[in-house]
């Protein structure tokens, strides 16, 4: 069996003690219903003779008195949406559409006893993307290098094993069930690196994807496929994948029209194209609003769209080359494409410029494309924040980038590549549920605070959760996001893990690589200098004024400090610190707090099922392990480069 993450049967319990009554038809409404069964069979209470809950559609006919009105009240509510309103001992939920009365009831869940206590004045709910999606890097066959599910670090894929769809529709449901009552409404079931037998999702192996569709169905969740660009040929046997040929757009119609019908509500296709050795239109001499194009008018008759990802490079570059940076990349092929896609080709752009290092200054390419529509892509599985063996709470970082100024208002949706595999506890890390349950609640509001969502996530997995617990699992993981950025790579400059694996310290793993990713270190200074007057002049992407501040060695932020300069050792920080003396304090801290949190969590012996207290210890103890590695690698490194010995006189090796 699984762990029961954020919706175990106890936070179930408020609602399965009260008589509920549902108005409404159609399939979500029967899902509602039957959550509602389960709940009430659970508690064993039955609920009294008059009841408590309305959970109504706004067009059910007759609305119950209560309901009616709230509707008089509650606006516009839109397809996904839901009022909710407490009075006279009645609580109604009203819903705008069946998805909204499933978010709505989950929203019941979330309050508790408090949906039923004092009345309530109305309030409204409504998501603030339609699309709220994430994107499974699972592979089919397992990869001899990337294996069952790329960059997991959860467990197999609770899709496929071993080159077949393992069929375990139950826990595919409660998969389903778990992204609904996030707020997550689509996924892609498979990996943007398409291999040979994964190609075939889209053809003869469709029917795996059928099934997937089938199930999360229930719960409001479309179903996404990645697919190769490559496919007419590979797939086809055409001569070309040409964008502009008649051939190839026939038979991505053909294609396309196949897998409608087989998946009416089918949501469409996930594209990573010249990236890392994936074919795409480079190859015919066109461009990537060609390439994404294509897709979208074979999706356009059945309301499908395209996620086309941004994330373009040269990853064989010559190191010794300084003047390509891998930063400049995106917004060099795409920028200039602005105003040139389909209504329903969204362009899918990682929040940073390089890929998902801790920390990186927010991606330009989102505040340079107002006439295209944009996805921001964040990475819930922790490539480079731990691998789920360190706990690291992703979604401070996560509303940092959203709320930074020159993006607000500039992209359509939020995705993010998904942390979930066959493990117990779905995301191995059981303290790494809460960045899938964040991301969902971010997708849904870009402007939720992160602490609340956690403390809604601890509210939900451990329910009743004495203020023990809670102050540790804070304790733990509200800074743990900053904890791992002071352990790890200093002041933005990225990329000093283990080169293919990403997990642990190499310092300069990746420095003489074609990779791109490069630190620039040597015994004067480190960083990369990208401004204008000297550099790479990455920072003329940036809009006014951040284009000065990052140009600006003074006005700099200390923590994006080497991903914009190359500075001496002895350069002082804003923060009154030399380079140097910055990165030994922070790895000596980063390592003492992950100590820290290891201690906190021996508080909730006891107070969790022993299981989670295990599977926590047991990551907490190679976190506090790694953290010292980190520590003691990158100090040694840059004192041996540098010959700057610690202020404080600690040991270095
Ligand atoms: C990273 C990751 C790859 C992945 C790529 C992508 O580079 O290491 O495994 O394929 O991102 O986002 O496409």
């Amino acid at each position: 069996m699984w762990h029961a993450a954020w919706l175990p049967p106890e936070a179930f319990r408020a609602l399965g003690s009260r008589r509920t009554v549902v108005h409404g038809d159609g399939a979500l409404v029967d899902t509602v219903r039957s959550e509602v069964d389960r709940a009430v069979a659970a508690s064993g209470s039955g609920g009294g003779p008059t009841y408590d809950l309305v959970l109504a559609l706004d067009t059910a006919e007759p609305l119950p008195a209560e309901a009616a009105a709230v509707r008089a009240e509650a606006g516009e509510l839109g397809p996904e949406g839901f009022a909710l309103a407490r009075r006279e001992g009645v609580t109604v939920v009203l819903a705008g559409g069946p998805a909204g009365l499933l978010y709505g009831l989950f929203h019941v869940v979330r309050l508790g006893e408090s949906a039923f206590g004092a009345d309530r004045p109305i309030e409204t709910h409504r998501p603030w993307a339609a699309r709220r999606m994430v994107d499974h890097w699972d592979n089919v066959d397992v990869h001899p290098v990337m294996g069952q599910v790329e960059r997991g670090y959860a467990g197999g894929s609770i899709f496929w094993a071993d080159g077949a769809f393992r069929g375990d529709r139950d826990r595919i449901r409660a998969y389903g069930r778990l992204l609904a009552a996030c707020g997550i409404n689509a996924i892609a079931a498979n990996n943007v690196n398409v291999h040979a037998t994964e190609a075939r999702l889209l053809t003869d192996r469709l029917g795996d994807v059928k099934a997937i569709a089938d199930t999360l169905r229930p719960y409001g969740i479309r179903v996404h496929l990645s697919v190769t660009f490559a496919a007419p040929a590979v797939l086809g046997g055409l001569p070309t994948a040409d964008p502009l040929d008649e051939g190839v757009r026939s038979w991505w119609a053909a294609a396309t029209r196949r897998v409608y019908e087989t998946i009416p509500d089918f949501g469409g296709y996930l594209v990573k194209a010249d990236s890392e050795g994936q074919p795409g239109p480079f190859a015919y001499g066109r461009s990537h609003a060609d390439g994404a194009n294509l897709l979208a008018d074979a999706l356009a008759p059945y309301g499908g769209v395209v996620h086309w990802r941004a994330f373009v490079y040269n990853h064989r570059q010559d190191w010794r080359d300084r003047s390509t940076d891998r930063a400049r990349a995106a917004y060099d092929h795409f920028a200039p494409l602005d105003g040139l896609f389909r209504d329903n080709a969204i362009l899918q752009v990682k929040h940073g410029p390089m890929d998902f290092q801790p920390r990186e200054p927010v991606s330009p390419v989102i505040a340079a494309m107002p006439a295209t529509r944009l996805a921001v892509e964040l990475q819930a599985t922790q490539e480079y924040t731990g691998q789920q063996l360190h706990a690291c709470y992703l979604a401070p970082m996560w509303s940092e980038v959203l709320a930074f100024e020159p993006v607000e208002g500039r992209f359509a949706e939020l995705v993010a590549v998904s942390n979930v595999g066959d493990d117990p506890f779905w995301t191995g890390h059981p303290l790494a549920q809460a960045n899938l349950y964040a991301f969902g609640r971010l997708a849904w509001d870009p402007d939720a605070d992160p602490l609340s969502i956690l403390d809604e996530w601890i509210d939900l997995t451990f329910p009743e959760p004495p203020e023990p617990l809670r102050q540790a699992l804070h304790a733990i993981m509200d800074g743990s996001w900053r904890t791992y950025e002071r352990y790890t790579s200093p002041l933005g400059v990225g990329f000093m893990v283990r080169p293919g694996s990403h997990y642990g310290p190499d310092v300069d793993g990746y420095e003489y690589t074609p990779w791109g990713t490069y630190h620039f270190a040597d015994r004067d200074g480190v960083g990369v200098d990208r401004t204008r007057a000297t550099g790479t002049g990455f920072t003329g992407q940036y809009p006014a004024p951040w284009s000065d501040v990052y140009e600006s060695l003074d006005r700099c932020p200390d923590e994006l400090l080497l991903f914009f300069h190359h500075v001496p050792y002895g350069h002082v920080l804003h923060s009154g610190s030399t380079v140097i003396q910055h990165i030994y304090d922070t790895h000596f801290a980063g390592a003492e707090q992950a100590a820290e949190m290891r201690a906190r969590w021996a508080e909730a012996a006891g107070l969790v099922p022993a299981d989670v207290y295990d599977r926590v210890r047991e990551r907490l103890d190679e976190q506090v392990r790694s953290a010292q590695e980190w520590r003691d690698q990158v100090n040694a490194y840059f004192f041996r480069k540098s010959g700057v010995p610690d202020a404080e006189g600690r040991r270095i090796y």
